[in-house]
């Protein structure tokens, strides 16, 4: 553990274009729940009976009720330590992108430079209709809201969340930045159950573009075997540990 541990060190002590793609795991310390561990469910229902456009069509309150709840509970969280040491790692590396599938914005809020939110932001509405008057997507981070679902200012209509649901392609402008971002020495991939695709094979496109590519993890996931180094255990600990490893090195070669 602690050779790979040392190794991703090295490799990211001499890197300087990195890429780094994140999951709810990484903000299981920060009391977000994870999509798919077991306390994932919400009122029993799975995220793939929620998180699409049918969902909404069909039950838009039942929905809503869902991130709104979401809303409320990571508006009480405050980032953990791996969101503090990628924000650290967003301003010492000359070319860095964190790529989230997280919506829950902690990255933003830990100082991250250069955010890539792969699946939106809960905390960003755009309008069911898509009405003419409305912006592509707008900000309201009002918790609660006074009327769920909320309403479009724009048209009165029905509001949604600003997030890519399952059957939903990504935003052109999002993927192109994601994909730039994978021509990078180390692409490391923490707290994401590889699952869900475009965002699971963002490393193993970064792999054939020559980066080193790093999994963190505490469970082994489908992807696993593909990854050059797998350091298994909690991001916040990981990182943590990372850090300090780089951080040691670099006073050690500043003391020579
Ligand atoms: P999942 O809930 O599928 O997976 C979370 C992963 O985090 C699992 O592999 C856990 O083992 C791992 N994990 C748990 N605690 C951790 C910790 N402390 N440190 C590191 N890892 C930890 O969440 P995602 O992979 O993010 O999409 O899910 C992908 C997408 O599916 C989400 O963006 C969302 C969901 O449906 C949409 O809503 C479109």
């Amino acid at each position: 553990m602690d050779f790979g541990l040392h190794r991703a060190a090295e490799r990211l002590r001499n890197a300087s274009r990195v890429a780094v793609v994140t999951g709810a795991g990484v903000s299981a310390a920060s009391g977000v729940p994870t999509f798919r561990g077991a306390d994932g469910l919400w009122s029993n229902f799975r995220v793939e009976e929620l998180a699409t456009p049918e969902a909404f069509a069909r039950d838009p309150r039942l929905v809503w009720n869902w991130y709104e709840w979401r809303r409320r509970l990571v508006a009480g969280c405050r980032p953990n330590r791996a969101h503090e040491v990628l924000a650290a790692w967003s301003r010492r590396y000359p070319q860095f992108t964190l790529i989230t599938q997280n919506v829950d914005g902690l990255h933003e809020r830990a100082g991250t430079r250069n955010v890539v939110r792969f699946h939106g932001s809960l905390w960003e509405l755009s309008c069911w209709d898509r009405c003419a008057g409305s912006p592509e997507r707008w900000r309201d981070e009002t918790v609660p809201f006074v009327e769920l679902p909320p309403r479009c200012p724009h048209c009165g209509g029905l509001a949604r969340p600003g997030v890519v649901w399952f059957g939903e392609p990504i935003d052109p402008r999002v993927s192109a930045r994601a994909i730039t971002a994978l021509d990078c020495d180390v692409c490391l991939v923490v707290g994401t159950s590889a699952v869900v695709y475009p965002a699971a094979g963002l490393a193993d496109e970064a792999r054939n573009r020559g980066a080193l590519t790093i999994e963190i993890n505490p469970e082994p996931t489908d992807a696993t075997p593909r990854f050059d180094l797998v350091l298994q255990g909690p991001a916040e600990e990981f990182l943590d540990r990372l850090e300090a490893e780089l951080s040691s090195g670099s006073r050690l070669s500043s003391s020579q």
